[in-house]
């Protein structure tokens, strides 16, 4: 997109912002679930040029203390992110609280006692609120700090399109039954990210998410004590991992023991997770299935990108993209909230 272009948008959006300000209720009628009906805005990455042209270096200010505090919040953003999208789209309905009209998506399977990140948003959110008031969503918010921890972490960079607006709801079983589980074959899992619009390469990227970060015991615990009914543990753990592992996870208790997804450098983005893969080190049945599923493309993936870096990072930015891109509210749906926990 040309600059001049761009900045037509960004002017173009900022005086449709202020028409529906000054006239509540008032709706055009465009934008929507991913372009369903009128007309439909993308997102691009100058949306806040004009309105908070500092909100990004502001999420960095804040990512920056955070991470630097503990180096794992930046995985526990990410993966805030990944949950979002994949339920409702990124619309920050995964961030929203109980309520007289919400059941909190914080309760669901794939999050209770596990996502983590809420009160580094709310500050976040709270700076932003100083600083430009209403302005900044809660969803772009995630996105931000989803590429902001990648980047701090020592991961890839990209020109992220923003313009993300806020959900009035939330989805308990959207989330129990859109994330994928870690015992998900390959065939379960290429299944749950086409539902998204994702593909077979978008998943082996986005699975290298895994190179930071830490799972829970209860969430591999069935791979080290009876993977298929027979009291066996899976034959493709690799020996000497899985007696490790054992003593992280026993066979009873332990489940809230944690374990990095990536021993070899659990908080410092790389190819690492790739390369442990090779080596039947993955800690999930859902990281080792990819090599081990069967399937050609995504097992050559995995081997190419534990061969070059940079191959995984650019496939890495790009799946963020698009991941980032799954059915945003935009132009007057949803709505910007000023408290992430609640509907305005
Ligand atoms: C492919 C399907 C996926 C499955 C089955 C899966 C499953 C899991 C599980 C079970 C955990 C540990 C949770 C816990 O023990 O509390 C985890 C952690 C994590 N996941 Fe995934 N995940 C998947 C895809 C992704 C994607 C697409 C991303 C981001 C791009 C991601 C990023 C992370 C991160 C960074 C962590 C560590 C979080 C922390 O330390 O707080 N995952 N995942």
């Amino acid at each position: 997109m040309s600059f001049s272009t761009a900045s037509l948008l960004v002017l173009i959006t900022c005086l449709l912002v202020t028409v529906s300000q000054s006239h509540p209720g008032f709706n055009f009628g465009w934008g929507g679930h991913g372009g369903s009906g009128g007309i439909s805005f993308g997102l691009f990455p100058e949306f806040y040029q004009f309105t908070c042209p500092q909100a990004n270096d502001i999420v960095m200010s804040v990512l920056e203390k955070a991470i630097a505090e503990e180096p794992r919040m930046a995985a526990s953003l990410l993966r805030l992110h990944f949950h979002d999208c994949f339920v409702q789209g990124c619309d920050a309905s995964v961030l929203l609280d109980d309520s007289a009209t919400i059941t909190s998506e914080k309760k669901a399977g794939p999050n209770k006692n596990s996502i983590r990140g809420f009160e580094v948003i709310d500050e976040i959110k709270s700076k932003l609120e100083e600083a430009c008031p209403q302005t900044v969503s809660c969803a772009d918010i995630l996105a931000l700090a989803a590429r902001g921890s990648t980047v701090l972490s020592g991961g890839p960079n990209w020109e992220l399109p923003l313009g993300r607006r806020d959900s009035k709801t939330a989805s308990l079983s959207g989330s129990n039954t859109n994330i994928p589980p870690p015992n998900a074959t390959l065939a379960n899992l290429v299944t749950f990210f086409k539902r998204q619009g994702l593909d077979e390469i978008d998943l082996v990227a986005l699975s290298g998410g895994h190179t930071i970060g830490m799972a829970r015991c209860v969430t591999f615990k069935q791979r080290l004590y009876n993977q298929n009914g027979n009291n066996q543990p899976d034959e493709t753990l690799e020996k000497s991992y899985y007696f490790g592992l054992k003593s992280v996870c026993p066979k009873s208790g332990g489940d809230n023991n944690i374990s990095p997804l990536d021993f070899g450098s659990p908080a410092k983005f790389d190819n690492t997770y790739f390369k442990l893969i090779l080596w039947g080190k993955g800690l999930l049945f859902s990281d080792q299935v990819l090599l081990t599923g069967n399937e050609k493309n995504s097992m050559e993936l995995v081997k190419s990108y534990a061969e070059d870096e940079d191959f995984f990072f650019e496939q890495f930015a790009k799946s963020m993209i698009k991941m980032g891109n799954i059915k945003p509210l935009r132009g007057f749906n949803g709505e910007v909230r000023k408290n992430c926990r609640r509907v305005n």
